[in-house]
């Protein structure tokens, strides 16, 4: 998909609000505890080169990524640091795997077994750096038994293949008030760490829900995501110990405008009836750009006051009533700030029923990143 530069439609990144997150829970961190900063899915639809050339500068360490392609993208733009990719790669990709120097997740016993195989077929000669992962209870990826824990610990302490570089798990209701289930995995996190040796380089098992409510617990390193683009992962429900700042703003201008009589109707469906005689704007965003249908009847902002979007979200377009006439070319913000007005991605989000990691991530490629650093 092309980038549409030459529409007013934007996406601004303010890798200082990045920095200033990533700064904030460094100085939370115990000083041996690491940051890496989690950059996947195109840092959360924030630009993943840029954003992890923000997070280098604010002291991360190291990026974890879902996705081969991913870590590749990093490596090539000329990042040195230490790479995790979190998802299974496909044994068939190990020799890309050595060449670009990073390290990867080892789900299962029988993952290592085939990445052995394929390690010796393409005659590859480093050491590959596996993470095992434990599954304490997300019910997603890892080791769950333990006597296959143990099986995996005997073969990697001898392995001229694998170097056993971390041990790591995921929680899943780290970002709650009730606690017992993260006690549970906690529980379980603690029993499979004893099967493996004392001296880890990277024991892992803070997300950010983790890192701001849980103190990492039993961890040397924060795979730190969410938080470090201003968004609570919690929602609502906990409160984070510092001020997050959101780094995404998405940003259009008014297209065109028109008053429409009392009784005429707007959109597909002609859904929309007017109420009165009404200003309505139309600004050039639409869900290929990755405003959802379901943002129909949320107010975006223009000169500091609310426009609701009236009607159903087009494609590449979506109407807005406007308090007043404005002229062609004003500002209109969907999500940040307007004329000391602020719309958060988290309100957005509660909008539409879904939690704030996905605005962001659902922006589409057509949607330009524009970076500032303020
Ligand atoms: C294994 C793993 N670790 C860390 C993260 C980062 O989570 P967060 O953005 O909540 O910090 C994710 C994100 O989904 C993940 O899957």
């Amino acid at each position: 998909m092309v980038k549409g530069i030459h529409r007013p439609t934007r996406a601004i990144i303010n890798l200082g609000a990045i920095k200033r997150n990533i700064i904030n829970e460094l100085e939370r961190l115990d000083s041996r505890v690491s940051l890496f900063a989690v950059v996947k899915a195109d840092a959360y639809g924030h630009g993943a080169v840029e954003v992890a050339q923000a997070a280098v500068a604010a002291g991360a360490s190291g990026f974890c990524v879902a996705v081969l392609d991913e870590a590749i993208e990093l490596r090539e733009a000329g990042f040195d640091v230490p790479i995790i990719v979190l998802g299974i790669i496909n044994p068939a990709y190990l020799q890309l795997v050595s060449r670009y120097r990073l390290s990867v997740t080892a789900p299962s016993n029988e993952w290592l077994l085939a990445a052995e195989e394929a390690y010796y077929e393409f005659q590859l000669t480093e050491k590959i750096p596996v993470h095992v992962k434990i599954d304490t209870g997300m019910g997603r990826i890892g080791f769950i038994d333990k006597k296959e824990m143990t099986k995996a610990n005997d073969y990697l302490a001898s392995s001229p293949v694998f170097e056993l570089e971390g041990l790591y798990t995921h929680f899943a209701t780290a970002d709650t008030v009730d606690e017992t289930y993260f006690h549970l995995q906690q529980q379980r996190f603690a029993e499979a760490r004893q099967l493996f040796p004392e001296a880890i380089k990277y024991v892992h098992t803070a997300n950010t829900a983790t890192a701001l409510w849980h103190d990492a617990w039993g961890s040397n390193m924060v795979r730190f995501g969410n938080a470090m683009y201003g968004l609570n992962p919690s929602g609502t429900e906990l409160t984070p110990p510092y001020q997050l700042e959101e780094a995404l703003s998405l940003e259009t201008e008014l297209l065109h405008v028109k008053q429409l009589k009392k009784g005429e109707h707007i959109g597909y469906g002609a859904d929309y009836e007017t109420q009165d005689d009404e200003w309505i704007g139309t600004i050039p965003v639409g869900y290929a750009d990755g405003l959802r249908r379901s943002f129909s009847g949320y107010s975006v902002l223009i000169d500091g006051r609310e426009a609701a979007i009236v009607g159903r979200i087009c494609m590449d377009q979506c109407m807005i009533r406007l308090p007043e006439k404005y002229p062609l070319g004003t500002k209109v913000t969907v999500y940040g700030k307007n004329g000391g007005r602020f719309n958060s991605i988290q309100k957005a989000s509660e909008y539409i029923g879904t939690i704030n990691y996905e605005l962001p991530c659902n922006l589409s490629e057509r949607v330009p990143r524009i970076y500032v650093d303020l």
